[in-house]
């Protein structure tokens, strides 16, 4: 039997619901964690490919994508990049708020199915490509988001080197963060909090609150 495509599997697996903290937006979300993640391993065992973080909206991302949408100063005219964009959430809402161009970075390609598929739902356009930029410099960025990147070690450290050498290069660098374990505590300027609801299949608690900070250069 063929395995369905990665735009198929997004919709076969979701329904369209907006995020709690951004009722303006829809997207292709999972109901419940633990049958996507068993479809997930059986889909793409063979492809070893990673859990589907875009089937959820992170707090992360939520806290940030209302940022913007509060605050579309921010982000008006300007050349936006969604990094580790999952569903797309962050990317949507720049366009929304009026980004002269927006580019969703993901490594994963179902994410980049998602990303498709919830943009298209909100009829906005978002280029996307599946790519690990992090080291890369990027010309002609104005502004980067970053949605709930510290969560695992490795990545946070890379990924916080990198957005704070952007940041240097006269990059805005905005990260939105839940309070995950390896979020940088020096070198960012808070803007703003969130109380972000979540699932207790995902988190430990049913709120989260959320902060968005700009990353200063190192
Ligand atoms: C916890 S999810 C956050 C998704 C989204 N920003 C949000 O807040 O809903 C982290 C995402 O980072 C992506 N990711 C991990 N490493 C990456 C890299 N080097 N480049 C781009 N995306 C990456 C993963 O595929 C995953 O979708």
């Amino acid at each position: 039997m063929t395995s369905p495509s990665p735009a198929d599997f997004v919709r076969t697996n979701t329904i369209t619901a907006p995020p709690p903290l951004i009722p303006e937006i829809r997207l292709h979300l999972a109901t419940e964690v633990t049958p996507l993640w068993e479809a997930t391993e059986e889909t793409l065992r063979k492809s070893n490919l990673p859990p589907p973080y875009w089937a959820f909206a992170w707090p992360g991302g939520q806290a940030v994508a209302r940022h913007l949408l509060d605050r579309p100063d921010l982000v008006r005219g300007r050349r936006v990049v969604d990094f580790a964009a999952g569903s797309g959430l962050v990317a949507i809402a720049a366009r929304r708020a009026g980004a002269a161009s927006v580019l969703a970075l993901e490594i994963d390609s179902f994410a980049l199915a998602a990303i498709d598929l919830n943009a298209a739902l909100n009829g906005v356009t978002v280029d996307a490509r599946c790519e690990d930029l992090i080291g890369d410099p990027l010309p002609g960025v104005d502004l980067v988001c970053a949605g709930d990147v510290c969560y695992e070690k490795p990545m946070a450290g890379r990924v916080t080197a990198w957005l704070r050498t952007l940041a240097a290069a006269g990059v805005t660098v905005l990260l939105g963060d839940p309070g995950r374990s390896y979020r940088p505590d020096q070198g960012m300027e808070h803007l703003a909090r969130y109380a972000v609801p979540t699932s207790l299949e995902l988190e430990d608690r049913t709120v989260r609150e959320t902060d968005v900070w700009r990353m200063l250069p190192g």
